[in-house]
């Protein structure tokens, strides 16, 4: 797709035409199509009540997951689609179980504070929690994360891109590190 291919597309989002919009990391810009689904599941909902989660709404999550696979290069039917990234998280953390010799969790401060909180939420449970702090400039030392991971670590959870920075994380080294220790890798993507 070339860049007079990708202009087309502005005008599927109204917002642009009065403003320059950047932050699609958290809200993005409105699709103008996303009034007509909305307007789509109103009706649905209105005349077809509880049927129209087995005419259509359970099977949603795993037909967007997929259109979502096949940009990222995941087989069909390995995508999941959640309401936010911190309920995703949670659903992912479900996964996982504290043992007395592997009860680690390895996270970063620059991490979302939403994820810092729910991996707070897990010390009750018999997680311990190994937050890396940030660098002065905001920034996260993958070598500092690397060597927070050990045969303890249970989970290790980072974002690829620091909301407050926008510092990309190279993710390679620390999932290489966690691999060598047996420990599950979360990346917030
Ligand atoms: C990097 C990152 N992770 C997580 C979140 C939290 O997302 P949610 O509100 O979908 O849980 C945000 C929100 O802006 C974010 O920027």
């Amino acid at each position: 797709m070339g860049a007079d291919d990708l202009d087309r597309w502005r005008a599927e989002f109204p917002i642009l035409e009065s403003t320059v919009y950047m932050i699609s990391n958290s809200l993005g810009a409105m699709p103008r199509r996303a009034a007509e689904s909305l307007a789509e599941y109103a009706r649905a909902w209105s005349t077809r009540g509880v049927r129209a989660w087995e005419e259509r709404w359970w099977e949603m999550a795993r037909e967007v997951g997929d259109r979502v696979g096949a940009i990222i290069g995941a087989p069909r039917g390995s995508v999941s689609m959640h309401e936010n990234v911190t309920t995703a998280a949670m659903v992912a953390l479900g996964c996982v179980s504290p043992r007395p010799a592997r009860n680690r969790i390895v996270c970063a401060a620059a991490d979302f504070p939403s994820l810092i909180y729910l991996y707070r939420a897990q010390e009750p449970l018999g997680f311990e929690l190994s937050v890396v702090p940030p660098e002065p400039d905001f920034t996260l030392s993958v070598e500092r994360l690397a060597d927070a991971i050990d045969d303890r670590t249970a989970l290790v959870s980072f974002s690829h891109v620091l909301f407050r920075s926008s510092f990309i994380v190279d993710p390679a080294p620390v999932v290489a590190r966690a691999r060598q220790c047996g420990a599950l890798v979360l990346v917030d993507g």
